[in-house]
């Protein structure tokens, strides 16, 4: 467990280069068990959630070598034999690892990823999707089995998902990359991460084409092995952004896709910040008088769930009332209460909806780090404080964002880690 003890800075200045995007790396790592043989990543952040899938792939026989942010993955030894039930806990998105495992060997035994402090996060979608692809599904009070016979299912298969799933639409794009009859996917997570994933798997040589929500996939045993360049996290770059305009900065954000960050951009635009775009890189200008504005996350192409908290102490900075409404996870307000402890004026009304009434000064506390997104959120309001400020499990935040304090200090932060 480390903390980090925050002195405010606001008025940070200079260029921070985003990282590639951890829910687009992580799915890659997964992609990689699909082949018997090496696979090149490109732009793979050194963060803790990266560290934990590759550690309960080694545990089956993954090599892999990482320079910098190049990650050599070797998949000839690997197996499907006992995926670690602590480290499968620790990173739901190991669910992910499902698909492939299963179409490669026929066997996974997945121990139960559990909940998580944003919600309850159950598996029913991936589990029904397994189901209709011809995977028998049983579950005991330890782990859920997955048990399939290749080369029997051999009509195509149509999947009507009755709610948008990230990773559910990935686990069936990555068991269908080896499967030859033609998987259909209706209502599919159209995420840039997913585009991205469907990006490395074409390069591999599965047939994929996307039309709105479809997405049709005919794969093949005899993928071929790929180096792939992981596109830019555009949560870490919403994160810098949202850092500035709260801390009241002129910042540059490098290595970002704009299209990516459309519909923050365009909340950004109502609130009367100020911000110029060139090619891969956002300028955000100083902003004095920000206007409240309501947010609600939705899917892809919608307002991102995962920028919802950092929004929300931006918002405590913004002239007026703001609505939020969290619309994909049914626990991701708590952070508010951390933030009235810093003096924010907010209300948590339901589970989902919560009103932010600004401005109001922040001062510094003794805080903790709920989750990564939350803890991202705090550390932008202990810069903006008046006054010092503690954040207990820094760990939290390591998960998504690689050395932030280093990061952070190059454009004036000044924060301590204290283990
Ligand atoms: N859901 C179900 N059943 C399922 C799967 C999902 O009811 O079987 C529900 C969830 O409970 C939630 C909604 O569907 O209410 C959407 O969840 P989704 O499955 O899309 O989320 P996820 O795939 O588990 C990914 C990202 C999250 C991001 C969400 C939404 C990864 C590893 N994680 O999660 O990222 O918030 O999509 O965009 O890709 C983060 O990076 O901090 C993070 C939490």
């Amino acid at each position: 467990m480390s903390k980090f003890i925050i002195t405010p800075t606001t008025n940070l200045s200079g260029e921070i280069c985003v990282l590639g995007a951890k829910n687009a790396a992580i799915k890659m790592i997964a992609a990689s068990c699909l082949f018997d043989g090496e696979t090149i990543l490109e732009n793979v952040p050194d963060i803790i959630d990266i560290q934990k899938i590759i550690q309960i792939l080694e545990k089956l026989g993954l090599k892999f070598v990482r320079r910098g942010h190049r990650l050599q993955i070797n998949t000839t030894k690997l197996h499907s034999d006992n995926l670690d039930s602590g480290l499968v806990g620790a990173i739901r998105s190991s669910v992910v690892l499902v698909g492939p495992l299963l179409n490669r060997f026929g066997v996974v035994k997945l121990p139960h990823p559990g909940g998580c402090n944003i919600g309850s996060r159950p598996i029913d979608l991936h589990i029904m999707a397994f189901e209709k692809l011809g995977v028998v599904v049983t579950e005991n009070n330890r782990y859920y089995t997955f048990k399939y016979e290749p080369d029997v299912h051999l009509q195509p298969v149509e999947i009507n998902f009755p709610k948008i799933s990230v990773t559910a639409t990935e686990n069936v794009l990555l068991f269908a990359s080896r499967e030859e009859r033609t998987i259909t996917i209706n209502n599919a997570a159209i995420e840039p991460e997913v585009i991205d994933l469907i990006n490395f798997l074409k390069k591999a040589g599965v047939k994929i084409s996307v039309n709105d929500r479809q997405i049709k996939i005919t794969g093949n045993k005899n993928l071929k092995n790929v180096t792939y360049n992981v596109i830019p996290d555009r949560i870490e770059a919403g994160t810098y952004a949202i850092l500035a305009v709260t801390t009241k900065s002129e910042l540059k954000i490098s290595n970002i896709i704009p299209e990516h960050l459309k519909s923050l951009l365009e909340i950004f635009s109502k609130m009367n910040i100020e911000f110029e775009i060139a090619k891969d890189t956002l300028y955000i200008k100083k902003s004095d008088k920000i206007r409240a504005c309501d947010i609600k996350t939705a899917e892809y192409p919608g307002f991102p769930t995962d920028l919802q908290p950092p929004m929300g102490v931006l918002l405590t900075q913004a002239q007026g009332k703001s609505m939020i409404t969290e619309n994909i996870f049914n626990n991701r307000l708590d952070y508010l209460n951390q933030l009235n402890k810093m003096g924010a004026n907010t209300n948590i009304l339901t589970p989902n909806n919560a009103e932010i009434i600004g401005p109001t000064p922040l001062s510094g506390a003794k805080i903790e780090s709920l989750d990564l997104r939350a803890g991202a959120t705090l550390l932008i309001a202990a810069l903006t404080a008046n006054s010092p400020s503690e954040i207990k499990h820094a760990e939290n935040i390591d998960r998504g964002y690689e050395k932030i304090e280093e990061r952070l200090a190059n454009i004036g932060a000044k924060i301590k880690r204290v283990l």
